[in-house]
């Protein structure tokens, strides 16, 4: 890494949590990942969802066929854990390299989770075939149930459901996605092996009051819901402490504009455009540029066991705050692009 007051240069990022969707939505959401970064792991939960290896195969080439050639980008592959799964199907996939990981929706928990996980333990077979194959198990951390409160729901899962699985597999490798609670941050602290979380830009960068003071903003709604200043607080401590165990998933879920403005709005925040700028101005407004490649470029691909990318991302900071624009026109409608609220001057330059 290369830092001067005015320009930057990493090891290029990687997304570990992206939602590209499929289609026409996909197209125009892509290049906004791969503009910056060189692999993600894509999320599963297309309507229907990517259960199998052969569905998982088939999205990887639709993917692949939105992007050019001399493009250098590798999407990652998950499947869906239902409680249908089939463990050697899970097995299979991973051996040829078709997926990466497998992701765990408690059922009902957010976008798409119908088809989620009910009752854990029928999940046990294909977890414990996980664990002896070393197949990561992505979690999305939150109980369904409707007595907890939703700005409990996270922490509750952890003590719930965490605790007891990770006792039941030791070493099974477990991603917490996108983690919104100082409780989160200190059990990935205290756990010894086998964890890790990701963080998205959004959580680092605004809390609950974004969304509900002053007016109610659909555009700031995601699942997990933003938190109180005290936990984006423990979060940024978190991601600039240089602990490995944590690093970025930007939850990129874009969505039509009318289906977030709606009585009932969809959950899920588009900022794939501009993460890596705004996270560079987050590190910079905190003196810890030093602590942004590690974050964005090293963890994640530590945890996976997998190379740092060869390519370089240069950033520059300019006297005048970058305009960003506020949606992405799709054949599907616009998409609104998050705003941080705060001014951005760092600029990806290449
Ligand atoms: C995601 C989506 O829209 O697919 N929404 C979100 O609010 N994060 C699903 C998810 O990751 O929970
Ligand atoms: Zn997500």
């Amino acid at each position: 890494m290369k830092i001067s007051p005015n320009q930057l240069v990493i090891i290029k990022p990687d997304d570990w949590h992206l939602h590209v969707r499929d289609k026409e939505i996909m197209k125009a959401v892509l290049p906004e990942s791969y503009r910056w970064a060189s692999r993600a792991i894509i999320m599963p939960n297309l309507v229907p969802p990517i259960t199998t290896g052969e569905d998982a195969r088939l999205y990887a080439n639709r993917i692949k066929a939105c992007i050019d050639k001399d493009i250098n980008f590798e999407p990652l592959l998950t499947l869906y854990l239902t409680e249908e799964t089939e463990a050697e199907d899970v097995v299979s996939a991973y051996r040829k390299k078709i997926i990466k990981a497998v992701k765990l929706y408690p059922a009902g928990a957010t976008t798409n989770s119908s088809n989620g996980v009910k009752n854990i333990d029928s999940v046990y077979s294909v977890l414990g075939a996980m664990s002896e194959q070393g197949i990561p198990l992505l979690i999305h951390g939150e109980v369904t149930d409707p007595q907890i409160d939703i700005f409990d729901r996270e922490a509750v899962f952890i003590e719930k459901i965490l605790v007891p699985l990770r006792n039941d597999f030791p070493d099974l490798k477990i991603v917490m996605e996108h983690i919104t609670t100082e409780q989160a941050v200190s059990y990935v602290l205290n756990e010894e092996k086998n964890l890790a979380a990701t963080i998205t830009p959004h959580h680092l960068v605004v809390n609950r009051n974004v969304m509900l003071s002053g007016g109610i903003k659909p555009h700031y709604y995601c699942l997990p819901v933003l938190k109180r200043e005290s936990h984006r607080l423990a979060l940024i401590r978190a991601a600039t402490n240089g602990d490995n165990r944590f690093f970025l998933g930007t939850d990129s879920a874009p969505h039509i504009d009318k289906t977030k403005i709606d009585v009932c709005g969809c959950a899920g925040v588009f900022n794939a455009p501009f993460a890596v700028e705004i996270l560079a101005q987050l590190f910079d407004n905190l003196g810890v540029l030093n602590r942004l490649e590690a974050f964005l470029s090293l963890h994640g691909a530590e945890f996976y066991g997998m190379p740092y990318n060869k390519e370089r991302l240069t950033l520059k900071k300019t006297d005048i705050p970058l305009q960003m624009p506020e949606n992405l026109e799709t054949k599907e409608g616009k998409i609104t692009i998050f705003d941080p609220l705060m001014e951005v001057y760092w600029q990806i330059v290449k």
